[in-house]
């Protein structure tokens, strides 16, 4: 039985729980939502199972995604699952996908998962590290474990419901949607930076060009983190709510620079 996963991610834990799910069902192809950002025209998956994998953003779907979906039409797909990646709060997304695929192609999720991992948005909370990340991860992988049973038995999995989710989405989604690709005037980098590139190798969206050897943002950011997450030097800072100064810094375990220039449609070489 033939399968298509489509992802995102910032910083892996969306291409992790795609690859566990993927290693699970066998016959999977990969896909990544950035690769297609660029592609015109409707999105027909040609598989007996189509799924998608990303993170929440303020408690709706990353922008990148919310476009893909709206562009997919899974109406002759036998069966459709999502998995949202989160850091505490998000089947908000799930509800706001079933919307997006109805309006657009008549068709809900047939089953929809949203799994806790470590939270990388470090303006608003310190990622997690050591054995409060180990743990969260192993927690992660078994819930993985157990969605990818359910969606090889084909199970109908409705997305669970939080009014708490559902408020912050009215609440926060709209301005995030709205403001996101600005929010590049938010990033700034410190001295310390050598000037290596890291962040614009790694950006899923080619948001920044290196100029005079430091990082340019455009106009076109997602507000991954990839850029600050990887920086070597810890020189990206950005400036929302809590600022990023000292307050960590997370990628998945498994997750390298080839995953992240494979995500863009680049062809992986030796990662540095
Ligand atoms: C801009 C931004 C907004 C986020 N908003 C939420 C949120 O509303 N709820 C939540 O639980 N996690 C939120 N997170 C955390 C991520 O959803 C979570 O860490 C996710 O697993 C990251 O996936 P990735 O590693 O594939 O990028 C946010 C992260 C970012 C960068």
């Amino acid at each position: 039985m033939k399968t298509v996963i489509y992802y995102f991610t910032g910083t892996g834990n969306s291409l992790a729980a795609a690859r566990k799910i993927a290693a699970a069902l066998k016959d999977c192809d990969l896909v990544p939502i950035a690769s297609l950002k660029d592609t015109p025209g409707t999105i027909v998956p040609a598989a007996d199972r189509a799924g998608i994998v990303c993170p929440v953003y303020d408690a709706g779907l990353p922008v990148i995604v919310k476009e893909f979906a709206e562009r997919l039409d899974i109406g002759a797909v036998p069966y459709a699952f999502a998995i949202v990646t989160m850091g505490g709060m998000g089947v908000s997304a799930l509800h706001q996908l079933n919307t997006i695929l109805v309006q657009g192609c008549r068709k809900k999720l047939d089953a929809a998962f949203a799994v806790s991992m470590p939270g990388n948005f470090p303006p608003l909370a310190i990622p997690p590290a050591g054995e409060k990340k180990d743990e969260i991860l192993r927690k992660a992988d078994a819930d993985l474990a157990a969605i990818a049973v359910a969606i090889q038995k084909g199970q109908p999995v409705p997305p669970g419901f939080s009014p708490f989710s559902s408020l912050m989405r009215i609440l926060l989604y709209p301005p995030f949607a709205r403001n996101v690709h600005g929010m590049s005037s938010s990033f700034s980098v410190e001295d310390t930076c050598t000037g290596c590139g890291t962040c614009a190798k790694v950006c899923p969206v080619k948001n920044i060009v290196m100029e005079k050897d430091r990082p340019v943002w455009q106009q076109t950011c997602e507000l991954c983190c990839a850029c600050l997450h990887f920086c070597p030097a810890e020189a990206i800072q950005l400036s929302l709510m809590r600022g990023s100064k000292g307050r960590g810094r997370y990628r998945h375990p498994d997750l390298t620079i080839d995953d992240m220039k494979a995500q863009r449609g680049e062809k992986s070489g030796t990662t540095p």
